[in-house]
């Protein structure tokens, strides 16, 4: 329906009117990054003391304890936002920006963040230990981490570091889930 297009999209009228808005965010973040500003920046608090709302469902999850939940597991083990969402200086523009026009995403929705590149290192995860880790999941030679699609998925085609994991095979397979797992959409 042509109503509920136009509200996902905002008019580009609706965008020029916020643009002093915008202006005002980057120059507050660039001044406050010259003003020690980055020592507090990287406490996981930081992100929803600032932009509230859309970051709240982030760090709660962090705080969770939620056993099947990524970032709750990350957090037990010492890693912080800022460890795997590198804070350079064009993505806290950018993200000030979708802040401020309300692009900025707050659904904990799925995004390709969840690569290989990011995964997968001598620090954070070594492909070998978690192929055999999961050499006879669920009891049988169906390895998700060592299968013929091969380099065709990503670490986030499955894993969710902020919600619930699908379980991509089922595209196609009917494998029993993981607890806490659901089937792709
Ligand atoms: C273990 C690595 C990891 C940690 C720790 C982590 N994230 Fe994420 N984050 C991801 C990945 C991967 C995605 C892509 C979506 C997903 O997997 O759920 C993501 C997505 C996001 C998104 C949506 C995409 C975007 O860039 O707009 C936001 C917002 C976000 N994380 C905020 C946070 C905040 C706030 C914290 C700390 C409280 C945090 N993240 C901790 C890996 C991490
Ligand atoms: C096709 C789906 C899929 C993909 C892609 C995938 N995984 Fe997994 N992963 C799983 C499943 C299923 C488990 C088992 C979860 C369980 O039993 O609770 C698992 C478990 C793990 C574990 C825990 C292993 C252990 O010690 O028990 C780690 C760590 C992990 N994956 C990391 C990764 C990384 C890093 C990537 C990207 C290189 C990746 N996974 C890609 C499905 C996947
Ligand atoms: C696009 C569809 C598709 C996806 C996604 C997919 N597979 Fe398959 N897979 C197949 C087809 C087709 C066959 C061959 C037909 C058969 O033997 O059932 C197969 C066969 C297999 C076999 C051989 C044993 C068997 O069940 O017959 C294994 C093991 C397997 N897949 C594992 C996986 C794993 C693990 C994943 C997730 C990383 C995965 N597949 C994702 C389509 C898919």
């Amino acid at each position: 329906m042509s109503d509920s297009s136009q509200e996902k999209k905002p008019s580009a009228k609706k965008r020029t009117r916020k643009w002093p808005i915008v202006v005002g965010v980057v120059v507050v973040v660039l001044v406050a990054a010259g003003a020690g500003f980055l020592v507090w920046h990287e406490q996981p608090g930081f992100c929803n003391a600032i932009c509230h709302d859309p970051m709240d469902p982030y760090v709660e999850g962090y705080y969770s304890n939620d056993p099947n939940l990524l970032v709750s597991a990350h957090a037990q083990e010492g890693y912080e936002c800022l460890d795997c969402h590198e804070p350079t200086l064009s993505e806290q523009v950018s993200e000030a920006v979708a802040w401020a026009t309300g692009d900025f995403y707050s659904d904990l929705a799925k995004h390709d963040l969840g690569t290989e590149e990011l995964c997968l290192n001598e620090a954070c995860h070594v492909r070998a230990d978690i192929a055999a880790a999961t050499e006879d999941w669920g009891g049988t030679d169906f390895n998700p981490h060592a299968s013929h699609v091969g380099k065709d998925v990503q670490c986030g085609d499955c894993h969710s570091v902020h919600r619930e994991s699908e379980l991509y095979c089922n595209k196609c397979h009917n494998a029993t889930l993981p607890e806490g797992w659901v089937d792709p959409a």
